[in-house]
């Protein structure tokens, strides 16, 4: 497996608090079956994103763990215009593994009006935005709408592998059922803090999707979409496309317009 989002940069955001944990989390990680982490540190009013820093901080933990998982760099960049501004010239510092697919995040509880012309530009910038966790969004849980209209716009989405477990509440376990309904959901990545109570884990997760709705899905979810976006490969646009194999549990895809 694959994991695009995770915080295992010692000391430079809410994430791994030193480098032990670091190394701690990167190590329960490839326990766990993932081969390939990216460490995506914030990039918003309370963290300052230095991506020298960052540099340095991934070379001295890939020479203490060999390699064993990969360690790509990425970042957790909160969409606000001052930050889109910090996109020109240098969008690579920010990008996952420096390719078009960068990692975006907005409040959990906001999402601000001039989000549709936001995404407009990024993309014309030639970025593909994966949008970060919705189903943590209120906004984003009451009006699927949304999400629906950036995804068929050529924005891309990234669960959290905890919600789908249960790990942020019903609320959010619901949320990704909904999105998994509408096909709406492209990765499942840990957006891990901690080895205690954000583990970078990801089977768990993976062996309830391959039950409930397939082993082909959960391969592309975490596995083969997330080792495209690494590689910088383009993945197709619009809701992800689903199988007969893959419809099991499908509700009506046009219920959630009906609120
Ligand atoms: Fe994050």
């Amino acid at each position: 497996m694959i994991d695009i989002h995770c915080h295992p940069l010692p000391e430079t955001d809410d994430g791994a608090k030193s480098v032990e944990v670091a190394v701690a989390m990167l190590r329960m990680a490839a326990e766990d079956g993932v081969t390939h982490v990216v460490a995506t540190p914030h990039c918003n009013f309370r963290y300052h994103f230095d991506a020298e820093r960052n540099k340095q901080k991934a070379f001295e933990l890939e020479t203490v763990l060999g390699g064993v998982p990969a360690l790509l760099l990425g970042c957790d960049f909160h969409l606000s215009y001052e930050n889109i501004r910090r996109l020109d010239g240098e969008r690579a510092l920010f990008t996952i593994n420096g390719t078009q697919y960068l990692l975006v995040e907005f409040d959990e509880h906001f999402i601000p009006e001039q989000m549709d012309h936001v995404f407009y530009e990024i993309q014309v910038a030639g970025i593909t935005p994966i949008l970060t966790h919705p189903e943590r969004n209120t906004i984003c849980r009451r009006k699927m709408q949304h999400l629906y209209n950036w995804v068929t716009r050529g924005c891309l989405v990234q669960i959290t592998a905890q919600s789908y477990t249960g790990g942020f509440g019903s609320e959010a376990q619901r949320a990704v059922e909904e999105m998994l309904d509408l096909n709406l959901v492209h990765i499942v990545a840990s957006d891990a803090h901690d080895t205690l109570h954000r583990p970078p884990r990801l089977s768990r997760a993976r062996e309830k999707m391959a039950s409930r709705r397939g082993q082909r899905l959960a391969a592309c979810l975490f596995q083969a979409n997330p080792e495209a976006i690494i590689q910088g490969k383009p993945l197709p646009p619009g809701p992800m496309p689903i199988s007969p194999e893959d419809r099991k549990t499908k509700k009506r895809w046009w219920s959630f317009l009906k609120r």
